[in-house]
């Protein structure tokens, strides 16, 4: 099989033209023949101006290549799309797809024996295994790593389940214009990921325990030192996997995937993760089974004390001994005969994990934050194939509950109302927010997080039971309900709520009902009429997205792009 510079040969009718006008051109940057002989290691470049959360990539490369030298192989940078949560409009899971195609195709399209891709912000390590995974080539994941954490007036701040709740004491009139404005500079004081337990660490967490990554990959904070070794080994590692061949499909097995579930559940992680894996899985034709992971919520215990659901940030879990400590207490709930890109099993790199005296992140199992159920996945008549809760950051005393539904139409109508005065809305109701689904956006938004009405937040309420087909950041909290399937402008029941309608949510036994006889749903089912499409939706990406993307449940990848798709 060709390797190097002899892969891919763009198609001129003469492979030997076509190699022959390749190394030609390439011998522009200064290349020797002995550099153009060796095995070439891709290095994804997700640098932009608009992305902080890559802002150390240039250095991770620098590191990268170091290290694939320092091996013997030849790196070589190329760009790929770079998404950051708060500079995609309409959202950055509209985008997410469009990132995993782009990055599959440049793997493919240009000669390479192996690839690292570096990515950290939420949706990027997703499309990037996404597009590993389609590719199959030997595969290297290096996160960017977490941010450092900020202080305010004596509080230590974390991006962005305190953007969060100061932005809601500031709407509730505690916190004033000055202020606001001095936390919005030091919420993010590095560059890196989001450092609570928000979407980026579950995935980078995640990754790790797959064994995609090398140990403390997931967790090391982007300004250390130290980051920019994992970097460097990363590179040495990529050139191994090229002469062994070690692929995504050897690494991506479903006993890695479901190791991956049992770490997302200890670190009470975020309900983003599920949508993203499941994509990943898909890629490589593992269905994910609802049930199955919600069997896996049960057993697990949250050990992991992380905002938003404990006390701590990423960099304590790091020097806590991280995810390989983690994974230690995990054992007997692992498979640890699974392989890793560092060579070895994941019982060798739990062995060599770090013991911690008295650090308090990690938890015994014995001493677990729950005992179970960080995320939980419900049905009932209401979300016939799933929705999901994260138990871990709802209010114990709205797990059961039953209230009158408040019904938004749209995210628009939801921001535009929320905080009126005359909203006819009581602590006990359930606010019911409809054509947020992956179709119905389009994108599927992190506006699960419906903003307790201002009324009701100057009163002192807290939490609501807050109903959507939308997704929420995993830096959020509170009682909320997401990824509601089918999704309403699917014609999902969701479509059917009217306010007044009661519902009932019930954690444990895993439910949510609306309590309307079926005689009257139907009758609203046959009078239902889809929303009217975006304007723009007649051409281009978007036609593309709203013809081809699938549900949560399957993970909102492309139908097109799933193996053997017929779509
Ligand atoms: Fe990039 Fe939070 S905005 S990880």
């Amino acid at each position: 099989m060709a390797s190097g510079l002899r892969k891919n040969l763009t198609s001129y009718g003469d492979k030997g033209f076509s190699l022959f006008l390749r190394t030609a051109f390439i011998k522009a940057m200064g290349f020797s023949d002995d550099a153009l002989d060796r095995p070439i290691i891709g290095i994804t470049n997700t640098y932009s101006d608009f992305n902080p959360c890559h802002g150390n990539v240039p250095d991770m490369i620098e590191a990268v290549k170091r290290g694939v030298m320092l091996a013997g192989g030849l790196p070589m940078a190329f760009p790929t799309i770079s998404i950051h949560e708060a500079f995609s409009h309409p959202t950055s899971m509209f985008l997410r797809n469009l990132m995993a195609l782009d990055t599959e195709e440049m793997i493919r399209a240009q000669p390479m024996d192996a690839v690292v891709v570096i990515g950290g912000c939420d949706k990027t390590l997703p499309a990037q295994m996404m597009a590993a995974a389609s590719v199959n080539l030997p595969t290297i994941v290096l996160p960017t790593g977490p941010m450092l954490v900020g202080h305010h007036r004596g509080e230590v701040l974390g991006a962005c389940t305190d953007c969060r709740r100061l932005w809601g004491k500031h709407r509730a009139g505690e916190i004033d214009a000055d202020e606001i404005a001095a936390i919005s500079g030091r919420l993010a004081p590095s560059k890196g990921t989001c450092m609570v337990m928000g979407t980026a660490s579950t995935v980078a967490s995640m990754v790790e325990a797959l064994g995609m990554c090398l140990p403390g990959g997931g967790t090391c904070p982007a300004a250390h030192s130290e980051r920019l070794r994992i970097a460097e080994a990363s590179g040495t590692t990529a050139v191994r996997l090229a002469a062994e061949n070690v692929r995504p499909s050897d690494i991506l097995t479903p006993a890695a995937l479901r190791n991956a579930f049992t770490v997302l559940q200890a670190i009470g992680g975020s309900t983003n993760a599920l949508i993203h894996f499941t994509a990943v899985a898909g890629r490589l034709g593992i269905p994910v089974d609802l049930e199955e992971f919600d069997a896996i919520g049960r057993d697990v215990p949250v050990l992991v004390d992380l905002k938003p659901s404990g006390e701590h940030y990423m960099e304590h879990l790091h020097h806590a001994g991280g995810i390989p400590a983690l994974m230690r207490e995990l054992a007997p709930l692992l498979d640890t005969s699974c392989r890793t890109v560092g060579g070895v099993t994941l019982a060798e790199v739990i062995a060599k994990a770090e013991e911690v005296p008295g650090q308090e992140v990690i938890r015994p199992r014995s001493r677990p934050l729950m005992t179970g159920g960080g995320l939980a996945v419900l049905r009932g008549n209401l979300a016939p194939s799933g929705a999901l809760i994260k138990a871990a950051a709802a209010s114990e005393r709205l797990l059961r509950h039953e209230g009158r539904a408040v019904v938004f139409e749209t995210v628009g109508e939801m921001v535009e109302h929320i905080d009126d005065e005359d909203l006819d809305i009581v602590p006990e109701d359930i606010i019911v927010m409809r054509n947020a689904g992956p179709i119905g956006a389009p994108g599927m938004p992190e506006a699960g997080y419906i903003p307790i009405p201002r009324k009701l937040a100057r009163q002192g309420v807290k939490d609501m039971v807050r109903i959507s087909d939308a997704r929420m950041s995993g830096t959020a909290f509170g009682t909320i309900v997401l990824h509601l399937t089918p999704e309403s402008a699917a014609g999902g029941p969701l479509g059917l709520v009217r306010t007044g309608d009661r519902i009932r949510l019930d954690v444990p036994a895993r439910r949510l009902d609306l309590l309307v006889d079926e005689e009257e749903l139907a009758a609203r089912r046959a009078a239902w009429v889809p929303p009217a499409p975006p304007e723009g939706a007649e051409r281009g990406y978007l036609r593309l997205y709203r013809e081809q993307v699938l549900q949560a449940d399957q993970g909102c990848d492309f139908r097109f792009c799933l193996p053997n798709s017929q779509g």
